[in-house]
């Protein structure tokens, strides 16, 4: 494993390896066990949308593997004034030993990754969210032991979170169901990957079915970064696509809920279920920190 650009390139074995770390890292930071894997490592970070979790987990991750990370803002960077990703990749290649990238095109990353000499991690882009959903598997393994006999729900927009949590979800095992109004699907490159899982995926527009009987129940904002415009188009098409005391019924009873954040209270999840659950939601943000870890020691690591 080279880069992190999409989990349809990685397999179960690495996802695994990487949750096995992650633990491990967790551990020892809790335990107060040094683990400078990367001392003398330099980390890029290029952002051209805003955040708040993968900035300061990046960047703190970094410190405590011994390495430094940069902070690069679109803003800043000659990339922001149409430097081309192809020479932005090369130069970057000669400076540093890994870049995390969080953009709108996947083709971006992509790109980054076939010009640069040096490991990619996508930090999100519109299509994916890979490092989210490693922290989310470790959450749920966390809380639930194995992922055996588990079935995830995500109710919602068929976004950049859908797109990875289907793929990641699927390859460590478990069953998913999404309930996404029509013309909010997944990308179809998604939806053709699920096609091989047969009846372990369903795709409808019913939320109550696809709440039924899930051990893990997630959402994710009805408007993402970059589409501010559509709020008052997309507030009316997600109407009911929310996150309640009604899906939590249909549910199974110990079920945990999963949210990326930032969470807007009342449109794609209720102020109840999500302050019943934030213990779960803000494990699962702290987890950001411990799996990023071990994708950088798994990938920048000599
Ligand atoms: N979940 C997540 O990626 O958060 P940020 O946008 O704050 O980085
Ligand atoms: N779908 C959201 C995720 C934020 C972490 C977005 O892209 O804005």
């Amino acid at each position: 494993m080279k880069h992190l650009l999409k989990l349809l390139d990685v397999s179960e074995k690495e996802i695994l390896e990487i949750l096995n770390l992650a633990d491990q890292l967790k551990y020892e930071r809790k335990h107060g066990i040094p683990h400078r894997h990367l001392e003398g490592k330099s980390l890029g970070m290029i952002f051209q949308k805003a955040s708040t979790r993968t900035r300061l987990s990046f960047e703190t991750g970094m410190y405590q593997l011994g390495g430094q990370a940069l902070f690069l803002s679109n803003r800043d960077l000659q990339i922001g004034r149409g430097e081309p990703v192809q020479d932005t990749a090369r130069v970057m290649s000669r400076y540093l030993d890994g870049i995390m990238i969080r953009t709108f095109a996947q083709q971006e990353v992509e790109d980054l990754a076939k010009y640069g000499t040096i490991p990619v991690i996508n930090g999100l882009t519109d299509f994916c969210h890979p490092c989210q959903i490693l922290a989310d598997l470790m959450t749920v393994r966390e809380k639930k032991g194995s992922f055996a006999g588990l079935k995830a729900c995500f109710i919602g927009d068929g976004n950049n979170m859908a797109n990875s949590l289907i793929v990641g979800c699927l390859k460590v095992g478990m069953k998913f169901s999404i309930a996404c109004p029509d013309g909010y699907r997944p990308d179809s490159r998604v939806l053709d990957f699920a096609k091989d899982y047969g009846d372990k995926f369903t795709l409808t527009d019913n939320v109550l079915e696809a709440a039924a009987d899930a051990d893990v129940v997630i959402t994710d904002v009805w408007a993402s970064m970059g589409q501010e415009d559509e709020k008052a188009k997309r507030e009316a098409a997600f109407k009911g696509y929310q996150v309640n005391d009604g899906v939590m019924k249909a549910a199974r009873g110990d079920a945990m809920v999963l949210h990326c954040l930032p969470a807007h209270r009342e449109e794609e999840i209720t102020a109840k279920v999500f302050e019943e659950h934030a213990d779960e939601i803000f494990e699962e943000a702290e987890n950001r920190l411990h799996a990023q870890k071990a994708v950088m020691v798994k990938l920048m690591k000599d």
